[in-house]
């Protein structure tokens, strides 16, 4: 997801400097190249060479090095990066920021560099609470840097709240979304995900092996283009995506009325939930005791949803739905498109090996109303998203929709 940016990790002083070490590593890994800067009291609590070894790059730490300056230049750190990344930023940082300071290294990049910064705060609750602490931040915020917000729980020092360095995951996926462009921006989006529970008695249900991952991944990477996503979750066992509203819910009479009551006003509505397509028409009260008869469970069948946004589709609104196949996939998928009304309609052939239920990776074929069709090959739920958004992005730009 990073290839070919550079991200410059700039490092203050604090316990959480250790944490950092982790966050170049998962940099590194979704292919960026990283150049880390430390103050002097960063250097206090883990050594540069840890930093210069993750990295592969020499570490900035002394303004008036003949050596690192003659390497590479402060200022040509500054041009160099697409993105900026100060995890942790001490309170003392922030304070150094909002005034405008350029004292060492990595203050004078920060006034020197136009690139986004990211500040990932990380210090004591008492620090991060107090009036200074916050009115800098605010400043900061008000300048165009973005914040991510330190989590809460034990602290270092014995302390409990506020203050601790937010989760590496969470800071890479900010990150990534800082670099992506904005495709979506403006645009309000709803994926369904997950499967149905119909239960006939307290403790038993209908459903299937849906794990949510496809809808999850839609919603992750629509939320990383900046679109406003809306996510209506069967029970998965997955957390919301990080910028995502998620909706929960178990039946699929559930489902229907959470994704009906706001589907009039969405840009694209993207149904990947594996809805049941009956219910018991009865559920007992109390739990089912074993007799030695057989038991016999009546099903209902559920409303349709996706037939049903089809029916009231608003104009201009880009409606994509799911199909698992067994058999006749190209056949059977061009059918569900034009009987609910679609737009796009992506198969899957559940009989293919890594694709379907529960698998990290998906095999899908892309079918257009307009006919053209394209087979993906064997990737990641991630990357199927990245297509899905692709095709649904071109059909607002056509202006058809
Ligand atoms: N879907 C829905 N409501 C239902 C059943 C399915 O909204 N009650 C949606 C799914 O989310 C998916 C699409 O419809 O996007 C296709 O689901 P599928 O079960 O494959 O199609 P069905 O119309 O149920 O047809 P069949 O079971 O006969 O294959």
């Amino acid at each position: 997801m990073l290839k070919g940016k550079s991200i410059l990790l700039g490092i203050s002083g604090g316990i959480a400097v250790y944490k950092a070490a982790e966050l170049v590593r998962l940099f590194v890994k979704e292919g960026a190249s990283v150049h880390v800067v430390m103050t002097a009291n960063a250097q206090r609590f883990v050594t540069p060479l840890t930093f210069q070894a993750l990295s592969n790059n020499v570490v900035g730490r002394d303004l008036f090095s003949m050596q690192s300056e003659s390497r590479i230049s402060h200022i040509q750190m500054a041009r160099l990066a697409d993105l900026v990344v100060l995890a942790p930023a001490t309170a003392n940082l922030l304070a150094k920021m909002a005034a405008g300071i350029a004292d060492d290294y990595l203050t004078t990049i920060l006034l020197a560099t136009t690139a986004p910064v990211m500040v990932c705060p990380a210090m004591n609750v008492k620090m991060w609470e107090h009036p200074v602490t916050q009115r800098n931040l605010r400043t900061l915020a008000e300048l165009g840097h973005r914040i991510v917000p330190p989590g809460v729980g034990a602290l270092a020092c014995q302390e409990e709240g506020a203050g601790r360095l937010a989760d590496t995951a969470d800071i890479l996926e900010s990150a990534i979304r800082v670099l992506t462009p904005p495709t979506l921006a403006g645009r309000s989006i709803l994926v369904s995900a997950g499967p149905t529970r119909e239960h006939f008695d307290p403790v038993r249900f209908l459903s299937n092996p849906s794990s949510g991952k496809m809808g999850y991944a839609l919603a992750k990477i629509a939320a990383r283009r900046s679109a406003r996503v809306c996510l209506v979750s069967g029970p998965s066992a997955l957390p919301a995506p990080a910028g995502v509203e998620r909706i929960c819910v178990t039946t699929a009479l559930q489902m229907g009325e959470a994704i009906l009551e706001i589907s009039s006003k969405q840009d694209a509505i993207v149904m990947t939930a594996a809805v049941s397509d009956y219910r018991p028409a009865q559920r007992a009260a109390r739990k089912i005791k074993k007799s030695p008869e057989a038991l016999s469970v009546l099903l209902e069948p559920n409303p349709d949803i996706l037939g049903s946004l089809g029916a009231a589709k608003p104009p201009g609104q880009v409606l994509v739905g799911f199909a698992a196949e067994t058999e006749n996939l190209a056949q059977n998928a061009r059918d569900k498109l034009m009987r609910k009304n679609l737009d796009l309609i992506v198969a899957n052939d559940l009989t293919g090996e890594g694709a379907g239920f529960g698998s990290d990776t998906n095999e899908v074929t892309i079918i257009e109303r307009g006919g053209e069709e394209s087979a993906l090959f064997l990737m990641t739920k991630e990357e199927v998203a990245s297509h899905i958004w692709d095709r649904v992005e071109r059909l607002f730009a056509g202006g058809k929709n």
